[in-house]
């Protein structure tokens, strides 16, 4: 029976050192030590001892199990630890990889010269301001003196909401005039960029959807001269000092006299030609149009409740795709909308 016992005691030791997982472990507990385990069967067989056997066996029988149960907590501890070690290697961060570049977007091209635009007027003391896009007839046209019938009120380049062409989406930014005037008295100095809309086809020059700036100025004994040098130190101040810039007289319903105003082409110096062939950016004219202007016609004053005989103004509105186009060399318009990053990358 002590070689009994001491066999158990060797192989209980042999089988925990070659156990490896907290289960193993676990498993030769039952086995070595359970009820149904090895140590209490031989236990089981003390009453066939005799007397002075007996005490003697129970003593082995004991440290055995006592020997078992110290090396499985030394066991246990060992297998947990090694265990725990493998997880910390497996999850271990290596904090010195460099992390992902997250790509940055900038500014569209448009939203690059319109707020460089922005900045050179109200350093000269404008006020910007945002209008609905969605506007009324009477903004429109009716209050900037473009009369019922008006070709432009025409539902062939107008996109209307109702069948009374009372409202609309906004033409021109010019009905901002209307709104800044009903709640600004004079003087007032405004600048108004937003979206408007026409029915035209997408081309290299035609978009439905483009922008204008407005302008106006309104104060007592404001004059076509001041429209002109206002006009043209920002025009100096957005495409450099050298630009050539020239009026042409034209016709507004809310301004008179009106003009336009253009910039001299900066490609082929208003040649209209280059290397013998007609010059791709102004297409032979020499010549790039600009914005329209105008001094503010007295009745669009007195429809704002401003009296033409105190008071008088320019006002002025301009494409903002067309100086983006100019000042950014881009030649066909419907790549500003596009959105393709190729193109956008390159700003
Ligand atoms: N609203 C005019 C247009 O769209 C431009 C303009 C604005 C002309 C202000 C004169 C004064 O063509």
């Amino acid at each position: 029976m002590k070689e009994q016992l001491e066999q158990i005691k060797r192989n209980a030791f042999a089988a925990l050192e070659a156990a490896s997982t907290p289960a193993a472990l676990e498993e030769l507990r039952v086995r070595l030590l359970g009820k149904k385990g090895e140590l209490t069967a031989v236990l089981k067989q003390m009453g066939k001892l005799s007397a002075e056997e007996r005490p003697v066996m129970g003593q082995l029988a004991n440290s055995v199990r006592a020997a078992i149960e110290e090396e499985l907590e030394i066991r246990k501890a060992a297998v947990s630890a090694a265990v725990l070690e493998a997880k910390l290697e497996a999850e271990a961060v290596d904090v010195t990889i460099p992390g992902q570049a997250i790509a940055l977007g900038h500014q569209h091209p448009m939203n690059m010269v319109l707020q460089q635009i922005k900045d050179i007027f109200v350093g000269m003391g404008y006020t910007v301001v945002d209008g609905p896009e969605v506007e009324l007839a009477s903004y429109n046209f009716t209050r900037l003196n473009i009369e019922e019938g008006h070709p432009s009120r025409d539902r062939s380049d107008t996109f209307y909401f109702d069948d009374n062409d009372q409202v609309l989406l906004r033409t021109q930014t010019s009905p901002m005039q209307i709104r800044f005037m009903e709640t600004h008295k004079p003087p007032l100095c405004m600048l108004a960029p937003g979206r408007v809309f026409r029915k035209d086809e997408a081309d290299a020059t035609h978009s439905p959807m483009f922008h204008q700036i407005e302008g106006l100025v309104v104060a007592e004994g404001i004059t076509m001269g001041d429209l002109k040098g206002a006009l043209v130190k920002i025009m100096k101040a957005i495409y450099g000092q050298e630009a050539v810039m020239r009026f042409r007289p034209h016709h507004f319903p809310f301004t008179e006299p009106s003009c336009e105003m253009d910039m001299q082409c900066h490609k082929c110096h208003g040649t209209g030609e280059v290397d013998g062939q007609v010059c791709s950016t102004c297409h032979g004219e020499g010549w790039i149009e600009l914005l329209g202007a105008g001094m503010v016609h007295p009745k669009v004053l007195e429809n704002c409740g401003i009296d033409p005989e105190k008071y008088s103004g320019f006002a002025f509105g301009m494409g903002l795709e067309r100086m983006a186009m100019g000042r950014l060399r881009i030649n066909d318009l419907r790549l500003i909308f596009d959105n393709d990053v190729r193109f956008l990358n390159q700003f």
